[in-house]
């Protein structure tokens, strides 16, 4: 028996490869066609933490864990993701695989495009796949993201919530409030999983993510050649980490608006964890919904976290407010519900000050490739156009 993980080249996929080839007896399938290597370069910008090609960071993890291997392969074509299946037979789909940013599918209309027919096609495939291998008691797992819930005026609901309406009473999945085309693509994926569930029982765990933030997992640590990517770019660095960069490289951190805004935020440890205990916890009878978030953080609390912590590193941090080239609710609260998530994950491994603490440690080893790319903080143009 093996399980699948898709993504497993990616920022979060890899150390979660590792953690599911240290935990699980079964054997760890990571998939990936490396598009999130070829995007960054595209947008001009490297990974801070350099990271090994995937043939040899397997060959490291194999040596320490044994169970784990990395097949080459785009998701979005049907007749691969179907030879994985009738290949491997997972008893679980751990599916990461994605275009994850939501400025980078904001750039055009071709982007667009491709951010949401690649994310949507690659969930329709595997979760098809699944039904036609026979698979259809096989547990799916999606990392989909918090962005799906918008910024409403009312607590987050962990998935659905009651609702009265001309005197009927009925629970309903949260409606598509996602607030880019990427976001978009993640509340396409929840419905589906729905419908597969509904249409022939397959049970789904949708974990809807928050910003992950770190570079190191317990994994990861003490090995060069095991270390995940570590993206800084306005494209591709989320908030914590591209602001941790910004403090390393001597550059402001920039705060877009007045900055006031709570967003859900988790570290990339307890991330992985929560991940590889969603597979654990054995598949549900249904689809479970999880909020895999820690904690909403405002933007400037966080900035001042990061100034705060940077004084240990010898860090002068200068934290500066920009307009926001975002459409966004400067001042939104963002109450998140999760205590199922809170059951899943167990104790919290990291919180906000240790994870700022573990990356400003990391990125202080590569100044040099942060400030040599420090034009990439602020939005810009690809590679190849004017
Ligand atoms: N990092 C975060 O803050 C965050 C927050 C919310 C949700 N998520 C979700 O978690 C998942 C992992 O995110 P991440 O930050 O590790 O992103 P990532 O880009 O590092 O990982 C995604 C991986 O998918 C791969 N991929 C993309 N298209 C593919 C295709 N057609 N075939 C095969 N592989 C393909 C990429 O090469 C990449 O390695 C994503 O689904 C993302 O949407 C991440």
């Amino acid at each position: 028996m093996a399980v699948i993980l898709t993504g497993g080249d990616g920022y979060v996929g890899w150390p979660t490869a590792l953690r599911m080839a240290s935990e699980l007896d079964e054997r760890v399938v990571a998939v990936d066609d490396l598009s999130r290597r070829r995007w960054v370069e595209e947008c001009g910008s490297v990974s801070a933490v350099p990271v090994a090609p995937p043939g040899e960071r397997t060959a490291a993890a194999k040596e320490r864990y044994g169970n784990l291997s990395f097949v080459a392969g785009d998701l979005t074509d049907r007749d691969f993701v179907k030879s994985l299946m009738d290949i491997y037979e997972p008893s679980a789909v751990v599916h990461l695989a994605a275009q994850p940013s939501a400025p980078y599918s904001q750039i055009n209309g071709e982007r667009a495009l491709d951010t949401q027919t690649g994310n949507v096609s690659m969930t329709l495939n595997l979760l098809w796949a699944l039904r036609e291998a026979g698979l259809e008691n096989s547990h799916f797992v999606e990392t989909t993201t918090m962005g799906v819930y918008g910024a409403p005026e009312f607590p987050v609901p962990e998935g659905e919530f009651e609702v009265e309406y001309r005197g009927g009473r009925d629970t309903i999945p949260y409606p598509a409030m996602a607030g880019s085309w990427y976001h978009m693509t993640k509340t396409m994926d929840a419905a589906n999983m729905r419908l597969a569930n509904r249409q022939w029982g397959q049970p789904c765990s949708d974990l809807r993510t928050a910003i992950v933030y770190g570079t190191e997992t317990e994994e990861t640590r003490g090995s060069d050649t095991l270390k995940t990517r570590f993206d800084f770019d306005y494209y591709f660095g989320t908030v914590v980490n591209r602001f941790c960069a910004q403090a390393v490289a001597g550059y402001p951190v920039t705060v877009y608006g007045k900055g006031e805004q709570r967003k859900p935020m988790i570290s990339l440890e307890d991330t992985v964890q929560s991940t590889v205990n969603a597979v654990t916890a054995g598949a549900p009878g249904g689809v479970e919904v999880y909020n895999q978030a820690t904690r909403p953080i405002a933007i400037v609390e966080l900035a001042d976290t990061i100034a705060e912590v940077g004084t240990e590193f010898d860090l002068d941090v200068e934290v500066k407010h920009f307009e926001n080239p975002r459409e966004e609710k400067e001042e939104h609260e963002m109450v998140v519900e999760n205590d199922r998530f809170t059951k899943l994950l167990g104790e919290q491994r990291q919180d906000l000050e240790e994870g700022v603490r573990d990356v400003l440690g990391t990125l202080v080893r590569y100044g040099d490739a942060l400030r040599g790319h420090e034009d990439r903080f602020l939005p810009g143009v690809l590679k190849g156009q004017s």
